[in-house]
């Protein structure tokens, strides 16, 4: 279902014309309106200018709208100008239902020079808001296709900002750090609470950004990726001959956890931790029990067989358990 309606009245169809145009530009919904009056010709004409003049209206014939009015992102309304004020039909529907829009626009086509851009406020009187967007076309005319062309570029940023509005999270991925940084800022400044991340590369860049405290995350894809590579390539010398299970970079990747799986090592395996000879910066974090118990350890606890065993440390060459121990 479109979220953007386009109505409007048209006497003679340059309004039928420029809002047929609007609508496919923005892939909106176009309803037409009218009162039933005839309105063609001389007496169709002054007819018109009378009804515009006294702002008398008629009832609409009846018409569709995918959804309740009230439900549509923005609305825009199309109308000629009649003696300098919109033309019945489309008083007459915001008279009704006005009320109801909860974002308008409007588009005016005319006849002469002068713009009627004061009828865009006596169309606001009956929405109780201001319009969002407006303009006023002499269709056919030079500057025609330009005035609606410049419209057309207003209403689209108009939604790119209100899709803001509605956004709980904002990611900046383009390749340039400058544009993720201005996004980003962009988007937080205009949606308070909105989490707002961005990735950026350069790292004096990011210290900046971070320091500033502009965005909630900076994402580094180098760090990202050096991450990853390091993860897959310890992995890959595990699968070759190590015991690590997993491994976990911290501090910036100055400290390791890795996970081991025991084996029956003797000279590991039942001995009380306290007579471990540990390489320095080594720490047996945990250990897994087979049952699944987890220990803190103790200098009198012992690793079993069977057990997984967390160690912690600075030393980003460990290969199998055994080389916590010190050599020799
Ligand atoms: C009764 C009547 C009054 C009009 N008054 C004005 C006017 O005040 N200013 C103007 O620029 N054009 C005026 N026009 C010209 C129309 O606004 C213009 O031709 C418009 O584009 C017609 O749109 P439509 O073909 O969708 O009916 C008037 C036209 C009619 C029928």
């Amino acid at each position: 279902m479109r979220d953007i309606l386009c109505m409007y009245y048209s006497r003679t169809g340059a309004t039928r014309q420029a809002m047929t145009e609007i609508a496919q530009a923005l892939d909106a919904e176009l309803v037409e309106l009218t009162d039933g009056v005839d309105r063609s010709g001389a007496r169709g004409y002054l007819r018109s200018g009378m009804d515009a003049m006294r702002r008398a209206t008629l009832p609409l014939a009846p018409y569709e709208t995918e959804r309740p009015l009230s439900d549509y992102r923005l609305v825009i309304l199309g109308t000629p100008v009649w003696a300098g004020r919109c033309a019945s039909p489309v008083r007459g529907f915001l008279k009704r239902r006005g009320l109801e829009l909860e974002r308008v626009a409007y588009v005016l086509t005319r006849g002469s020079e002068h713009k009627s851009e004061d009828i865009y406020r006596q169309m606001d009187q009956y929405t109780g808001k201001p319009h969002q967007a407006a303009t006023s076309l002499r269709v056919g005319h030079v500057g025609h296709t330009f005035w609606q062309e410049e419209f057309l570029r207003q209403i689209r940023e108009l939604l790119a900002e209100e899709g803001i509005d509605d956004t709980d999270a904002f990611v900046a991925l383009t390749g340039i750090d400058e544009a993720n940084i201005l996004m980003a800022m962009c988007a937080s400044r205009q949606k308070a609470g909105c989490k707002v991340v961005a990735k950026i590369n350069r790292r004096s860049l990011m210290d900046l950004v971070s320091s500033e405290g502009i965005i909630d995350s900076v994402v580094s894809a180098r760090d990202v990726t050096t991450e990853l590579i390091v993860q897959y390539v310890r992995a890959m010398e595990g699968a070759a001959g190590s015991q690590i299970k997993t491994l976990h970079r911290l501090v910036e990747g100055a400290v390791e956890a890795l996970e081991f799986h025991v084996d029956r090592d003797p000279d590991l395996v039942n001995v009380p931790l306290r007579e471990l000879k540990l390489r320095s910066g080594v720490l047996i974090a945990g250990i897994v029990r087979r049952d699944g118990e987890i220990v803190i350890p103790g200098g009198n606890d012992t690793i079993r067989a069977g057990d997984d065993v967390i160690v912690v440390t600075q030393d980003t060459a460990l290969q199998k358990l055994r080389d916590i121990l010190r050599q020799g």
